[in-house]
């Protein structure tokens, strides 16, 4: 452990990162800007050839960044897992999504798991940041890893370690998140500590793995609960003609106790739309029922078929069927200001508008192409269709029967986009005036 942590210390480790995505990537960079030599595994060679190319495919990370480190020889990519046995530290940044029956499907985890135990050595840290159910690091990475012969505390250490980075924000990055950290071992907590406060202000030690990975998915409970909380209230607000959004400001006023939320298209992207999940599966295999993430799950999921509904009617206003219409859609990414389309609503919205005979098209600076499945989620294979952005000039947007608002990215100038439309449904209270007619908001 001494050597290891020598090593830390003086930036003389090497770092290996599995997995160079939305989480993988920027901490590589964050490491790399320290001094640390970085290799970053991924098995996308087109990421890989980017990466070594300098060419950032992730917006919280610019190309000049990034080229920086690589022109250093700081950090370099590759496909090859052998790398794993050069390195001191192993971080482990690979997707944990659902499968196609709402399951968590950890296959690149647990492959990841067996990559590691392959070109294992002893004195390694492996630490995993992929959100996962509590007792995985426990249950299903510490014993593929032991099979390595390897002792855990002895000859290696474990920790979890949840990323917590918020994509597009600006304010918080993945510096100044504190970094909540559980080893199976206290030496492990204490080497991972060591390693992260090299470039990330706070860490959080916590006294187990099973209290981080319970952490990172408490924080995306609340979020899920809070927000299908507020989508309800908004269906509600609609029947009653009551503003939700004018509700909202007026009680986020209380100094203490209440914090906003507020209603959209539909939830979307990793975290929030998929990982509470990973709880409920677990909580069935203690013949536990998490009422509180199903319901949630239930409401978010009535949201994008709430808001064809919506357009539906603010067409039917003006004598218009969605069979013929031309509608815009107006930001595809799941939130705005990035250009992540994972699990956004924009699926199901646009491949229900489709089946109804709508003819669409979108607009979404960070999203150049839009591919849809038959079944109306994201297309990796099968029958898909492909959407590509128009260019947007104000002037366009006369063409088209309704604008519907999905992502409302900054920088544009919603007024003027009320003032041009025919009709606006907004999802995301972009439009903030009272004062247009032809706007119909959520
Ligand atoms: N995106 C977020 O905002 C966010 C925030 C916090 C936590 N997380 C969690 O972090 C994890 C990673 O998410 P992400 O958004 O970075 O995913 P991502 O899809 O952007 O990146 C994952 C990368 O791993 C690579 N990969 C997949 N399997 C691999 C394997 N077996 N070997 C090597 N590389 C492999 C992929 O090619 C991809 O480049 C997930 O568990 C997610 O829940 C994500």
């Amino acid at each position: 452990m001494t050597d290891l942590k020598n090593l830390i210390k003086n930036k003389k480790a090497k770092i290996a990162v599995i997995g160079l995505g939305y989480v993988g990537l920027p901490l590589a960079v964050g490491f790399a800007e320290k001094g640390f030599s970085v290799l970053g595994l991924d098995s996308d060679k087109g990421k890989v050839g980017k990466v070594n190319k300098g060419q950032s495919y992730i917006k919280d990370i610019s190309s000049s960044d990034l080229e920086k480190v690589v022109k250093k020889r700081k950090l370099s990519a590759t496909t090859d897992k052998k790398i794993l046995n050069k390195v001191n530290v192993i971080i482990i940044c690979v997707p944990t999504p659902l499968d196609k029956h709402q399951q968590p499907n950890i296959s690149a985890l647990e492959n990841s798991a067996k990559t590691i135990s392959k070109f294992i050595k002893k004195n390694q840290l492996i630490i995993l940041e992929s959100t996962t159910y509590p007792g995985t690091t426990r249950e299903v990475v510490l014993p593929i890893l032991e099979k390595s012969g390897l002792k855990i505390g002895q000859d290696f250490f474990l920790v979890f370690s949840p990323e917590r980075i918020d994509p597009g924000n600006k304010k918080y990055t993945v510096k100044n998140i504190p970094k909540v950290i559980g080893g199976i071992t206290p030496q492990g907590s204490e080497l991972a500590s060591l390693l992260y406060k090299s470039f990330i202000n706070k860490t959080v030690i916590v006294s187990s793995p099973e209290i981080a990975e319970m952490t990172k998915l408490l924080e995306n409970i609340f979020r899920v609960v809070n927000i299908s909380m507020i989508d309800e209230l908004a269906l509600l607000c609609d029947k009653m003609k009551i503003d939700i959004w004018e509700v909202i400001k007026a009680a986020k006023t209380k100094p203490y106790g209440f914090m906003p939320f507020y209603p959209g298209p539909g939830i979307g992207g990793h975290c929030i739309k998929v990982d509470p999940f990973y709880l409920s599966w677990k909580a069935k295999e203690y013949g536990f029922y998490a009422r509180f993430i199903e319901l949630a799950g239930q409401i978010n999921s009535q949201m994008p078929h709430y808001v064809v509904t919506k357009t539906i009617f603010a067409l039917n206003k003006s004598k218009k069927a969605i069979n013929g219409s031309k509608i815009l859609i107006w930001g595809v990414s799941y939130k705005k200001d990035i250009g992540d389309t994972r699990e956004s609503a924009a699926y199901p919205i646009i491949h229900d508008l489709l089946r109804k005979g709508g003819k669409i098209e979108y607009f979404d600076p960070f999203v150049k192409e839009f591919k849809i499945s038959a079944k109306g989620g994201s297309a990796s294979g099968g029958n898909k269709q492909t959407l590509k952005s128009i260019k947007y000039t104000p002037e366009i947007l006369k063409n088209y029967d309704c604008v519907l608002i999905l992502a409302a990215h900054s920088e544009f100038d919603y007024n003027e986009v009320a003032q041009k439309s025919a009709i606006v449904v907004d999802t995301r209270n972009a439009i903030k005036s009272r004062i247009y007619k032809n706007v119909f908001r959520l």
